[in-house]
């Protein structure tokens, strides 16, 4: 428990802790308004019994001060009224508390979720290429949700804990003995619960994260790959392996809300049978019938209060085991993060800003000494390589398949860190300004990737829809030879592609992710085998436009067909981890 104070504290701003102390007030106000509700029985009942016995308290002498009436029965129903009001004033003020808690803890769900999902966009590539977006995708949204569950919990925790001391402590001041012994046995019994419930429900919740993660993965894999999923048949394994992961899912689920609802009628029965036997006992010992039938009243009045808490309570502490474990993820993704960002400046340089200025590109890049490996590999893709790009010039990288060829232009563009050596434009390293050499460069790769939007959109990639240059998104297709294509799609562009450009054809997509490029109007590009996909009469026409920017912007091709890279002035070829220039 005391760790997932900890953890919490860690995760949560100051001002959602200052939120936190005002609701905590919130809720002893409201404490303070059941205990009046039930303190006021007493006092009601014992004024019912008797107007002679009333007449002998203090309280019904301010009574009489305030409201000058002599007829017994106005006062009753005086009483009557004052006590409607009474629960009336405290049940809206709950209902005032359970929105503020509600909006507390919801308001403050978005701004972790938020966190994360910027902490996870300003990771650099490279941390991407060992993760499943499937995870991702539930740290986002699964586990901050179970954040808030266990925040819920400690919140609800202690609302339910302030009610069950406060009554507890006046029924005490009431009656000793019925408290003593209603008490002692919900006590032992609440030992066992939480003793039972903690280790398993614990276990569950772990059980319950990974399995969420994989019923994820396996809805995102296969409708990701629903094509092949369908040509090759295989809609069962993907079917069977989703109901293995939704098995998982649903036997620690529906283990934890078993659990969770066993207490409920045990408590009761425990209450009302040490009620029961107190009053018993009580009775065979000779209290008077006046004394008892007002505490007996309120003792059942309070029960009647309590029971639904005493559940709760039971509920919130296994929610709170059976949750925990999403905090302990989210704790250590943002400790995680937290390091990685004090790392190094270089880090923290590719938290993009969209408005930096692009960093100058006047003379040359120069690849100085570079090695490269992936993280989870000890083999060097890249060794000592060193090259220069001069400006306005093009630059073709040749070379088998899995040479290395997308991992230096990769390098290049900065996505991936130089393990050694450096890449600079001009005499400034591009890591160090990633954000501005991000303004610089631009990027085709093989697959592009689309959203589900129009292809305006698509083009301009990142910006709002009424911020689009709808003549800039029309000559950059141009350029990408796709205005024959548009002219022929029923709402131009403004057609929507569908998901990942279901919509399109490959080569249409593939001159579309060209179009976005040159929609921003680089002084350097980057094509990874851009025009592979397309037949050899377009690619010719792409690569014309494309060989049309000769002279004016640096580029930076990838091909297999030698007739893309005709045209270029330097040829480097990418082997045995050396890049060997061949022209
Ligand atoms: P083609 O695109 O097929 O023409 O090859 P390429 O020259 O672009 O090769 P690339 O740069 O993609 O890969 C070079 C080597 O790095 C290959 O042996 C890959 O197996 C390896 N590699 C690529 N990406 C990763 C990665 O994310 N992790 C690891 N560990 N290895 C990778
Ligand atoms: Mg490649």
């Amino acid at each position: 428990m005391f760790n997932v104070f900890k953890k919490l504290n860690y995760i949560i701003d100051r001002r959602m802790k200052l939120e936190t102390v005002g609701i905590l007030l919130m809720v002893m106000l409201g404490t303070g308004l059941e205990l009046l509700g039930i303190a006021s029985i007493k006092p009601l009942i014992v004024g019912i019994m008797s107007e002679e016995n009333a007449r002998r308290q203090h309280w019904f002498k301010v009574l009489t001060a305030v409201f000058p009436v002599s007829d017994y029965k106005i006062l009753v129903i005086i009483m009557l009224a004052g006590l409607s009001l009474i629960f009336i004033v405290k049940n809206v003020y709950l209902l005032y508390m359970y929105r503020c808690q509600n909006r507390f803890l919801y308001d403050n769900l978005r701004k972790v979720s938020l966190k994360m999902m910027r902490s996870y966009l300003n990771r650099p590539y490279s941390f991407f290429l060992e993760k499943s977006s499937s995870e991702l995708l539930r740290n986002i949204d699964k586990d901050t949700s179970d954040l808030f569950g266990v925040i819920r919990s400690l919140v609800m925790l202690a609302t339910e804990g302030c009610v069950v001391v406060a009554l507890v402590a006046y029924l005490f001041i009431q009656d000793k003995s019925i408290t003593i012994a209603v008490g002692f046995m919900l006590m032992i019994f609440a030992i066992i619960i939480v003793k039972v419930y903690r280790v398993k429900l614990l276990k569950m919740g772990q059980q319950n994260l990974y399995y969420e993660s994989q019923v994820y993965k396996w809805v995102q894999q296969a409708f990701g790959g629903i094509k092949e999923v369908k040509v090759m048949n295989k809609e069962d394994f993907f079917y069977q392996s989703y109901d293995k992961a939704f098995q998982g899912r649903v036997r620690s689920e529906y283990t934890y809300h078993t659990m969770t609802s066993i207490p409920k009628p045990m408590i009761e029965a425990v209450v009302i049978t040490a009620l029961l036997g107190a009053a018993g006992i009580k009775i065979m010992h000779g209290t008077h019938m006046e004394y008892f039938v007002p505490v007996f009243s309120q003792f059942m009045v309070a029960a009647y209060r309590l029971l639904p808490s005493f559940n709760r309570l039971t509920e919130y502490i296994g929610a709170i085991s059976y949750q925990k474990p999403a905090v302990d993820a989210i704790y250590n993704i943002l400790k995680e993060m937290e390091a990685a960002d004090a790392a190094g400046a270089a880090d923290a340089a590719g938290v993009s800003t969209p408005n930096a200025a692009p960093l100058p590109f006047e003379q040359a890049i120069h690849v100085r000494d570079l090695t490269f490996h992936y993280e989870n590999s000890d083999r060097e893709v890249l060794r000592n390589v060193e090259l220069d790009i001069e400006k306005n010039t093009s630059v073709a990288f040749i070379g088998s398949s899995g040479a290395g060829k997308t991992t230096l232009a990769d390098l290049i563009l900065g996505v991936l860190k130089p393990v050694s050596g450096k890449i600079l434009a001009d005499d400034m390293d591009i890591q160090e300004n990633l954000n501005r050499w991000h303004h610089t460069i631009g990027y085709i790769p093989q697959n592009i990737y689309l959203m589900d939007d129009t292809i305006a959109a698509n083009v301009a990639f990142g910006v709002p829809a009424d911020e689009i240059d709808h003549e800039k998104v029309k000559r950059a297709l141009a350029r990408a030879q796709m205005t024959d294509a548009i002219a022929q799609m029923p709402d131009g562009i403004m057609t929507q592609v569908g998901e990942r450009g279901v919509r399109l054809s490959g080569g249409q997509r593939q001159r579309i992710g060209i179009a976005r490029a040159l929609y921003t109007e680089p002084e350097i590009l980057v094509l990874d085998e851009a025009t592979s996909a397309l037949d050899n009469e377009t690619e010719t026409a792409v690569m014309e436009s494309i060989d049309a920017l000769h002279g004016e912007m640096t580029l930076i091709i990838i091909a297999h067909r030698l007739s893309t890279i005709r045209n270029c002035d330097v040829v480097y070829k990418i082997e045995n981890a050396k890049a060997v220039r061949t022209r």
